[in-house]
């Protein structure tokens, strides 16, 4: 009995040793420890064995066990790292290689620019107003004093839904729809950014491009309120150096009327190729606003004034940033977007 027990230790030893993986290990679990294992079998025959002889077998096939068990968990550990470590190997990660670079975005030139002109206005009090793209022929002409048969109209007669309806030819329309909403109350100071549609198509127009309005209705509003206001935009703009000029011109919703020039920013007003010669660039349009707007929304003309302005955002980045193709701005190539 005993020479038995110390061949199965032995046995069992020895397999422990070769298995080379869980499954083998397992296998060999079984072949001595499982229900029909050898070391089971033995521990079976105990019976047959005389009363002195029994404990004393029973005492070393318990050892043979425990010396079996123990083997098995160390075997296991073993295996266990072995696998590990042949993963980790595998899976070898180079950390010293150079990462992805990860490309920032930014703003589109025109949001860019669009976001500085809102912080140059909102500084000066202010507010965003907005309105809609699909426009009524009341807003978008009609309320601003360009009746259906006005010449006026043909520059900008475009892209009609129904007669009575279209894309917005300009941001003008959020004037009325301002005054309209906030009557009698004063003062009205807001700017409306916003695209607008046109049936224009070439390297300084396209059909769709971007406006910021201005419009401030309070008592007492003169045309120096306007110029001052258009100075300190300008310069906070274009440079502390500026300056700027007013032309007379025609608004059929304005009276007076202007376009508003700024001294040339390559030559500051001496002349060159940029300004044509004639040392000043146009931003805008602007001028009061019409006594017969303001009485179309229900503001007494005798006691209220305005005053109304018309910027194209293109315009203004193309100038600030020396671009002479409008359609740039609509390309999305990021070699010329990156630039900004
Ligand atoms: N709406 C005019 C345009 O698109 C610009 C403008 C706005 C002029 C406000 C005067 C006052 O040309």
């Amino acid at each position: 009995m005993r020479d038995v027990l110390e061949q199965i230790r032995e046995r069992a030893t020895e397999e422990i040793k070769k298995a080379g993986g869980m499954e083998e290990l397992n296998q060999v679990r079984v072949k001595f420890l499982g229900k029909k294992g050898d070391l089971t079998q033995v521990l079976r025959g105990m019976g047959q064995l005389s009363p002195e002889e029994r404990p004393v077998v029973g005492q070393l096939a318990n050892r043979v066990r425990d010396h079996i068990e123990s083997r098995l968990d160390l075997r296991r550990e073993e295996l266990c790292r072995a696998e590990r470590n042949a993963r980790l190997a595998a899976e070898v990660l180079d950390v010293t290689l150079p990462g992805k670079p990860v490309i920032m975005g930014r703003n589109h030139p025109l949001t860019q620019v669009v976001n500085q002109i809102k912080e140059i206005f909102t500084g000066m009090g202010y507010t965003i107003a907005e309105g809609p793209e699909i426009e009524l022929d009341y807003y978008n002409f009609e309320a601003l004093n360009l009746p259906k048969d006005h010449p006026a109209r043909d520059m900008q007669d475009s892209f009609y839904i129904t007669d009575e309806m279209l894309l917005r030819t300009h941001t003008s329309p959020v004037q009325v729809r301002t005054m309209e909403k906030m009557v009698p109350e004063l003062p009205i100071r807001i700017i409306c950014p916003g695209k607008v549609y046109r049936r224009d198509d070439d390297a300084t127009h396209s059909p769709m491009f971007h406006q910021v309005e201005g419009l401030l209705v309070d008592e007492r509003v003169t045309l120096a309120d306007l110029k001052g206001t258009l100075l300190a935009f300008a310069r906070q703009m274009f440079g502390e150096d500026r300056q700027i000029r007013l032309r007379p011109s025609y608004f059929p919703f304005t009276e007076p009327s202007a376009e508003v020039d700024i001294s040339c920013i390559m030559c500051g007003g001496t002349g060159c190729r940029v300004c044509g010669g004639s040392g000043w660039l146009e931003i805008l349009g602007c001028g009061m606003v019409h006594p017969r707007v303001l009485e179309n929304v229900g503001y007494d003309p005798q006691k209220v004034s305005g005053f109304a302005f018309g910027m194209g955002v293109e315009r203004i980045t193309m100038l600030k940033y020396g671009i002479d193709d409008l359609r740039l701005l609509f390309e999305n190539d990021v070699r010329f977007l990156s630039q900004f």
